[in-house]
């Protein structure tokens, strides 16, 4: 391990993670989805914290992470369809937006006032140990300064930040590459707020109900759903298949241009996966255009999508 924030996984480092996040610090650690940035969810300085380390608006409300559907009714109120999602989809890449109880003790920083509270229970080992361990309810969003790419791996992470962060639990790369999929119920309609790798289809499937989805920007539910996200520092051109000779290309599927390729066999999952870790790569070797295949719209494709379009986007002003 060349950097010493960098920390392997083993019991003893994953009690050193818990004490500092008990002690109100920010901790990194890896979830199947991306790197989260957590902190004890129910110690306002501690999350405050987070904000200010990734410069995210205040308005913009985190995820609590925790590893029972049992705990989630402690902060929560759980409806009867809700818990039937939870079961299905707990643990994994799957966020409810549920009513926070009112004694529910959390930082009012984590809901940004909202009377509504982002919950996931993350099925990745090192998560599960680290919130077992430390015993608090995790506020932690993507480990990336806002409006940048999300991490994938440790070494991402560390890129992101100085010294308010002091330790990166290693767990290798994320195997889903994108965030949680995100709904919210609202009476007999399932509300997508963020696609990810749980699709609309297996939430219908699921449910028997409708899934509404809110790709449209101007009708936005999750307050950080902004326009312009997941962005490089490069350009970004989209559904291209024959880039120009100054492009970096980001291909999917059987291609002749580009170095770097989603996934050569056109495997959706693998190209989530895949996504972020391949942006960086370009970026950092790329001062002009990133080109990118064109991705399509079934599954996880949607996510993918989504992310692309908001990486594309034009860089809002910061107020
Ligand atoms: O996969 C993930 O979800 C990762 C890992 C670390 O768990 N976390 C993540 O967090 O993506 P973050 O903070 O980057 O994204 C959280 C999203 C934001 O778009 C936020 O606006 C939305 O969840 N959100 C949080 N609370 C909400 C609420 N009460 N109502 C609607 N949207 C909410
Ligand atoms: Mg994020």
């Amino acid at each position: 391990m060349t950097n010493k924030r960098i920390f392997d996984i083993d019991r003893h480092n994953l009690q050193k993670a818990a004490n500092l996040l008990q002690d109100g610090q920010l901790v990194s650690f890896p979830t199947e989805t991306v790197y989260g940035l957590g902190a004890d969810a129910t110690n306002g300085q501690a999350v405050a914290t987070i904000f200010a380390a990734k410069n995210r608006p205040s308005f913009n409300p985190l995820i609590i992470h925790l590893t029972s559907i049992s705990d989630v009714e402690k902060y929560t109120e759980l409806d009867e369809t809700s818990r039937q999602l939870a079961e299905k989809f707990w643990p994994g890449p799957f966020t409810l937006i549920l009513p926070v109880r009112k004694d529910a003790g959390l930082s009012e920083l984590v809901t940004a006032g909202l009377d509504t509270v982002a919950v996931r229970i993350p099925n990745h080992p090192v998560a599960q140990e680290l919130l077992k361990t430390c015993g608090r309810p995790l506020a932690a969003p993507s480990a990336n300064k806002s409006g940048h790419i999300s991490p994938t791996m440790a070494s991402h992470v560390d890129q992101e930040f100085g010294q308010e962060l002091s330790m990166i639990l290693d767990g290798g790369p994320c195997s889903a590459g994108v965030e949680s999929t995100i709904v919210q119920i609202n009476g007999d309609k399932i509300h997508l707020l963020r696609p990810g790798s749980i699709t609309p289809k297996e939430l219908q499937e699921e449910s028997g109900l409708d899934v509404l989805i809110n790709s449209d920007a101007d009708n936005i539910i999750a307050p950080g759903q902004m326009k312009s996200h997941y962005a490089p520092n490069a350009a970004m051109r989209l559904n291209v298949t024959d880039p120009f000779a100054e492009e970096a290309y980001l291909a999917f599927g059987n291609s002749s241009h580009g170095a770097l390729n989603l996934s050569p066999s056109g495997d959706l999952k693998e190209a989530a996966a895949n996504l972020f870790s391949m942006m960086r790569r370009l970026d950092e070797e790329t001062t002009q255009t990133i080109a990118v295949a064109p991705i399509p719209m079934e599954g996880i494709g949607l996510a993918i999508n989504d992310r692309l379009q908001r990486a594309a986007a034009p860089k809002e002003k910061k107020s």
